[in-house]
């Protein structure tokens, strides 16, 4: 009587031993899906997250003077999508923006100023100013535009597709970005206007 017993818990013990493997070896296959998954589609991922976390986005332009100066021909794009010595570059060179000239007194220009050198890039950590960060090194770049990072985003999308009417250019970057007046560039908010 003895040794059925033994035997039986012994096999019990081979079960519980088997079964624990079993369920290891699933869980192990599972965890190397999700991170063959991540790895292939790290930014839709990396996204999902950023709906819970604002502090991932780039803050909303909330300079009246910067609005109202840098809004009037484009969107006012937030300071965070460059570093702050492209910003200074742009101000000092307002007579000669892309061929237009912008009206700046000195008050205006000390704010605008002001707000960019303390809201560029590399004072955020919202994700997309770090990947904007770490893709420039130590340029000064020009243009958003420019930027080898958003360059690379927007490799997909053909000139003609940028010639649109309800486009114009890569620089419109709320013809397409839906929450970009909100910092929001994910790409579950990405419509191209037909
Ligand atoms: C008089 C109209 C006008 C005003 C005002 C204006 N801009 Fe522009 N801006 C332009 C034009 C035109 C372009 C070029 C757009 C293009 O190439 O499609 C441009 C482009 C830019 C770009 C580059 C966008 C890209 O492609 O990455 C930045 C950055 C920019 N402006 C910043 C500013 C700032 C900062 C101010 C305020 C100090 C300002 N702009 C005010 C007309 C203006
Ligand atoms: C013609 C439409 C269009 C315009 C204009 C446009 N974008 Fe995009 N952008 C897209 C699309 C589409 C994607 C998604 C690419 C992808 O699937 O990875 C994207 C992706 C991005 C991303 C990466 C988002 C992420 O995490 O995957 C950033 C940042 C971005 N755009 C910023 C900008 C900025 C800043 C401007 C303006 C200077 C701009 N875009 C103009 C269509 C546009």
């Amino acid at each position: 009587m003895k040794k059925t017993t033994r035997s039986t818990l012994f096999f019990a013990f081979i079960l519980i031993f088997l079964s624990g493997m079993f369920s290891l070896a699933t869980a192990d296959d599972d965890s190397k899906e999700k991170g063959h998954e991540s790895s292939q589609h790290e930014q839709n991922d990396d996204d999902d997250d950023d709906d819970d976390d604002d502090e991932r986005h780039m803050r909303p332009v909330n300079n009246s003077t910067y609005k109202a100066a840098c809004g009037a021909c484009h969107f006012a794009y937030q300071p965070e999508l460059l570093p702050s010595a492209s910003w200074l570059k742009i101000v000092a060179a307002h007579d000669d923006h892309f061929g237009e000239s912008i009206a700046l007194d000195d008050e205006s220009t000390r704010i605008i100023s002001d707000y960019l050198k303390k809201n560029g890039a590399e004072t955020s950590s919202a994700k997309r100013a770090v990947k904007i960060m770490r893709s420039i090194d130590d340029e000064t770049p020009a243009r958003i535009t420019d930027i080898k990072y958003i360059r690379k985003k927007h490799d997909d999308i053909s000139s003609k597709v940028l010639e649109r009417e309800a486009i114009g250019s890569l620089s419109n970057c709320t013809a397409c970005h839906l929450g970009a007046e909100r910092g929001v560039y994910d790409d579950d908010y990405v419509k191209i206007p037909e």
